[in-house]
């Protein structure tokens, strides 16, 4: 899941706050939801759970199986852009890092606006890093109003360069100064800052020592002078978040009407002497100028570096791009292959690195669980800065294309979360940072609740590689306790009521606030199921993850000569894929449509009741009218992505009469659209529905890119062989073309990629920018699904 609270329609120059109190409505909902499962759990798993007085007690602790992280698979003390959150930002991957930033305002008649820092819509900034490989080096450009500038870096060994690069003005604002504030930041207390004092008596570096790195120089460069600087220690309450009003509490204005930094108001007396922990330097500056900031580790020397080390890095990973998409061999437009670079390397560049522990509800209380240490993706800079479990898998189905073994590290580092009954946070949000970002209703993870697994889709489109396979098999291997463990963990606790059946946890059964309440363990969210939530119904989509989940893990069990789990995963294997299972279960001979099943009413209707508190004001509440009772029966009144899984994870042979079935519904209006294929049937009576008052559709009829991805990636499948392959290479194409065009389209017209699409303009809706599974037209523009 993600959140459910944007609406489509959301203006760009939306206010965060707004949408965390919509947010956190939505998940009030929400949590009340994740209180269930704890009383109906006690169905005997006695290896998962300690039963406590009738409550739940879930272990927390962290799985001692081998790691699926390889010892030395990275250097903890070189650079990177890991901290997607912020406009520019560097760190390392480890914990208590030093931290690098950018803060910048305007000046103007006396006054100062704009104060930028972290990654946020109501800034209405297009920002995308257009080159960045993830690890080594970023080009991004900053288009703030008026103000065009590049942030550049590129990391050696321990050490980086950095430089801010001004455009020309486009508009020019009278009497209006541009102001860059580079901040250096020593959270482990043990690192040392000193200012360098030449023979003037100015300061002309910054020197200490960092652990891990050892000694080191900053250094500044610029064709405009330091216009002030200030280092200083700070206070225990001294928050990163708040680091803009920390840069607003010392500016001081000049005669001038000049706005710089004053040390004086910290009413700190340090020598030279007395080591610091935040450092600011700042710089006034015009077009065209150019502030370099260089970290120089063990010795390095990287003045007048920059310009051709930079632009030779830049040279190559264009290069590489090139050859690995091969996108000039196809008729798109040159604007066509930029968009396709900066979708890849922004996911690269908003790789993030995060160290801390996760609050979960471990049934009695909220527990630290941890210390974890994540790499991963995100979905989007300004709304979902942190890792998310399914979205994850979407993302690396990119990434690995570019860098397999990066995709190697960001799945051990998941599945290195594990608890030692095998479930992995959906969210994680472990550093205060991160949790800034997250309204304080949505922190807690709670650990009966599953998450699309992804990763073995994932898995399993790199074991088609024979590349891959090559060169690195030995480290699914590795993967392999862990992946076994996170199998049977999801197959034990989201058992359905029947063989052969599953169901998400999570939804909540008593609530009459919502049309349908919602699966947000699904990752669907608001896609309707059964009206009336029961233990007795099952998931279509869930059914079809295992079938996929456990065809992957019987593989790699044999690579990995598991002989005495082999009898059970082939016997999982084989119900979870087979069609007889599943056509049982799901199929309506009447519909000729899969569907879930369950409690359920084909006719519910928010309905709006007004009534008059003590005081005498009115009220308006909507609640949810039943017009016809709920009974157990297939969901045949819904229609949408839930309905295409087999077709989705490729269960369904090509022979199948049902794939034809479902190929032929595909073009159907119903969820065809000229921009791509549409999340809720226009006929459901779910179609665009709001979920509760206040909640907006969300997977009820706009388009999202991962699921197009994947039935792209089904419909490119099903055109190898069988008497649909016609038909499927039909849709494909025009389906791809739709996709395409209208991202692109939008593109151009936004600057920003996005989190779903309308179904009826085409137009981008959500959070933006959105480069996590929408930075996958890449993939379908380069034909790259496997
Ligand atoms: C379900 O939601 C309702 C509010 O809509 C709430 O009052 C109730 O406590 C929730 N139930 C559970 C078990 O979480
Ligand atoms: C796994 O990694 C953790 C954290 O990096 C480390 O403390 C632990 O010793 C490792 N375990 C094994 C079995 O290597
Ligand atoms: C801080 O640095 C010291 C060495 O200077 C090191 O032993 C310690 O592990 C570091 N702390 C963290 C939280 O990384």
């Amino acid at each position: 899941m993600r959140k459910r609270n944007v609406k489509p329609s959301q203006k760009t120059n939306q206010n965060d706050s707004v949408q965390y109190e919509k947010a956190a409505r939505a998940k009030e909902t929400q949590i009340l939801a994740y209180s269930i499962p704890a009383a109906i759990v006690l169905t005997g798993i006695l290896v998962f759970y300690i039963t406590n007085y009738g409550s739940t007690v879930f272990i927390l602790e962290k799985s001692n199986l081998p790691n699926a992280s390889l010892p030395n698979a990275y250097d903890p003390n070189a650079w990177g852009s890991y901290r997607p959150h912020v406009y520019f930002g560097l760190k390392t991957r480890k914990p208590a890092s030093p931290l690098v930033g950018l803060v910048w305002y305007r000046q103007a008649l006396g006054s100062v606006d704009r104060f930028r820092h972290g990654c946020r819509q109501e800034d209405n900034i297009r920002y995308m890093w257009q080159d960045s490989d993830g690890e080594t080096f970023g080009h991004q450009r900053v288009i703030d109003n008026e103000l065009t500038f590049d942030t550049n870096w590129l990391g050696f060994k321990h050490s980086f360069a950095s430089e801010i690069k001004l455009h020309p003005i486009s508009q020019k604002i009278p009497n209006a100064k541009y102001t860059f504030v580079f901040y250096f930041y020593l959270e482990n207390e043990s690192d040392t800052l000193y200012p360098e004092v030449g023979s003037d008596g100015q300061v002309k570096s910054y020197i200490g020592n960092i652990d891990g790195i050892g000694k080191y120089r900053i250094r500044f460069e610029s064709n405009n002078p330091v216009t002030s600087e200030a280092s200083f220690k700070v206070p225990p309450t001294f928050n990163l978040v708040s680091i803009t009003d920390v840069v607003q509490g010392i500016t001081d204005v000049n005669d001038e009407g000049t706005f710089f930094i004053n040390q004086a108001k910290l009413g700190q007396n340090l020598e030279n002497s007395d080591s610091r922990q935040l450092l600011f330097v700042q710089f006034t500056v015009a077009e065209n100028d150019v502030v370099r900031m260089h970290f120089e580790g063990n010795e390095e020397q990287l003045e007048g570096k920059f310009g051709d080390v930079f632009n030779k890095k830049l040279e190559n990973f264009r290069k590489t791009f090139d050859e690995k998409y091969e996108l000039k061999q196809t008729n798109y437009p040159a604007n066509y292959e930029m968009m396709g670079r900066a979708a890849l390397s922004n996911m690269l560049g908003s790789i993030g690195y995060w160290h801390g522990y996760s609050e979960v509800d471990s049934g009695d209380s909220v527990k630290p669980y941890g210390p974890l240490s994540l790499l991963s993706g995100v979905p989007s800079r300004p709304f979902f800065p942190r890792g998310f479990l399914w979205d994850e898998g979407f993302h690396n189905l990119l990434i690995k294309n570019f860098n397999p073994s990066l995709t190697l590290n960001i799945l051990s580092s998941w599945l290195d979360s594990m608890t030692s009954t095998g479930w992995i946070p959906r969210e994680m949000i472990l550093d205060p940072e991160a949790r800034s970002k997250v309204p304080a209703e949505f922190i807690t993870q709670h650990p009966d609740v599953a998450n699309p697994p992804m990763f073995f889709y994932v898995i399993e489109s790199l074991m088609r590689s024979t590349d891959f396979m090559t060169q690195y098999s030995r480290r699914l291997v590795q993967f392999y306790p862990r992946l076994k463990q996170f199998y049977l963990w999801l197959k034990e606790t989201q058992k359905g009521p029947k063989k052969g059946t599953f169901r998400w946890r999570g939804r909540n059964g008593t609530t009459d606030l919502e049309l349908n309440p919602k699966t947000l363990p699904s990752g669907l969210d608001d896609f309707p199921r059964a009206s009336h939530p029961t233990n007795d119904e099952y998931h279509l989509d869930l059914l079809c993850w295992m079938a996929l989940s456990s065809r992957v893990l019987r593989q790699i069990a044999e690579y990995a000569s598991d002989t005495a789990f082999m009898p059970e995963i082939e016997e999982d294997m084989e119900l979870f894929n087979s069609i007889e299972n599943l056509d049982k279960h799901h199929w309506s001979e009447s519909k000729q449509r899969y569907f879930d099943y369950g409690f359920h009413s084909e006719n519910v209707a928010l309905k709006e009741i007004r009534f008059q508190d003590k005081n005498g004001q009115i009220h308006v509440i909507k609640k949810r009218d039943v017009k016809s009772p709920p009974k157990l029966q297939l969901v045949e009144n819904v229609y949408g992505y839930l309905n295409l899984f087999p077709f989705l994870l490729r269960l369904l042979h090509p022979t199948s009469d049902k794939l034809g079935i479902i190929l032929k519904d595909l073009k159907k209006e119903e969820l065809w659209t000229p921009y791509g294929l549409r999340s809720t049937s226009s006929n459901s009576p779910y179609y665009m529905r709001y979920n509760t008052q206040h909640d907006g559709p969300y997977w009820r009829g706009p388009i999202w890119i991962n699921m197009n991805y994947l039935a792209l990636a089904s419909l490119k499948h099903y055109s190898a062989s069988g008497p649909h392959s016609e038909v499927a290479r039909n849709l494909y194409s025009e389906l791809r073309q739709n996709v395409i065009t209208n991202i692109a389209t939008q593109y151009q017209a936004t600057g920003h990629f996005w989190e779903h699409y309308n179904d009826k303009t085409g137009k981008g809706a959500g959070s933006h920018p959105f480069t996590g599974w929408t930075a996958l037209v890449l993939n379908i523009m380069a034909e790259k699904y496997d």
